[in-house]
């Protein structure tokens, strides 16, 4: 075969099985039973794509395949800014994780705030994470001040008016009531926005301040073996459930 006859491209079931969708020969199912789409068109068994060009989705949900993607889920502690450069010079989320190729965090947490935080040069991913259409939870641990009465719980549950306007409903649990007069007590929160300082203006708002906020869950995604500014690589099937959650209708969080 002369050079300029040979074959373009790769084959889709070879660049979805790279993108950690199945094997090679799941990913011919996938083809056959009209569940995967190049460009938007269903494809066919033998199709060739030029994987960093062509936009790839499997029921609906698209694929990364572009070369030198990375995602990173990182332990953010107390004391880093999430922005990639700080005027007063403190240390940056940008400092946790390798310096190339660069990336940046999907959302951002506190200064105060600790746990995971998504990093990323994967611009579709962190832009329907981040975009309020979608609505994925998070889930923060919440140490505050006091014991929340049951009262003070189902209006977090229902929403409380913030200067921004009403929260949405969340998912609020009392994991640990304190006990004395320094009591303080550990709530478990759930919520699908993404404001400003959320949590904290939450449970400002029903009258219990919070001393520690750590976020434990972005979407699917849980880790706790972690250590404070560790960092590690998302394995193909958590970027996955990632876009999935990205792609869902509407927001997740169902009150209680
Ligand atoms: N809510 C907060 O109050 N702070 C964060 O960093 C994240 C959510």
């Amino acid at each position: 075969m002369a050079a300029d006859d040979a074959p373009r491209g790769e084959r889709v079931q070879k660049v979805l099985a790279r993108a950690g969708i199945g094997s090679r020969r799941a990913c011919e199912v996938l083809i056959v039973e009209g569940r995967v789409t190049v460009d938007g068109r269903t494809a066919t068994l033998g199709d060739r794509v030029d994987p960093t060009a062509a936009a790839l989705a499997v029921d609906g949900v698209p694929v990364p395949t572009a070369p030198g993607l990375v995602h990173y889920l990182c332990n953010k502690p107390a004391g880093v800014v999430t922005t990639a450069s700080d005027p007063q010079g403190r240390r940056t989320v940008l400092d946790l994780v390798p310096a190339e190729p660069r990336v940046f965090p999907v959302g951002r947490l506190d200064y105060e705030t600790e746990g995971l935080l998504l990093l990323t040069n994967d611009g579709e991913l962190a832009q329907r994470l981040t975009h309020p259409r979608f609505g994925v939870e998070k889930t923060y641990l919440a140490e505050v001040v006091g014991v929340p009465t049951p009262a003070a719980i189902r209006r977090l549950r229902e929403g409380v008016t913030l200067d921004d306007g009403p929260t949405a409903p969340a998912r609020v649990v009392l994991v640990q009531a304190g006990t004395g007069p320094h009591a303080t007590s550990a709530l478990e929160v759930t919520i699908h926005e993404g404001r400003n300082r959320q949590v904290r203006r939450m449970c400002d708002e029903v009258g219990h301040p919070v001393r520690r906020l750590v976020r434990t869950r972005i979407g699917p995604v849980r880790e706790t073996r972690l250590e404070p500014g560790a960092w590690r690589v998302l394995i193909p099937a958590e970027v996955r459930a990632l876009y999935e959650a990205a792609c869902a209708p509407g927001p997740t969080v169902t009150p209680q």
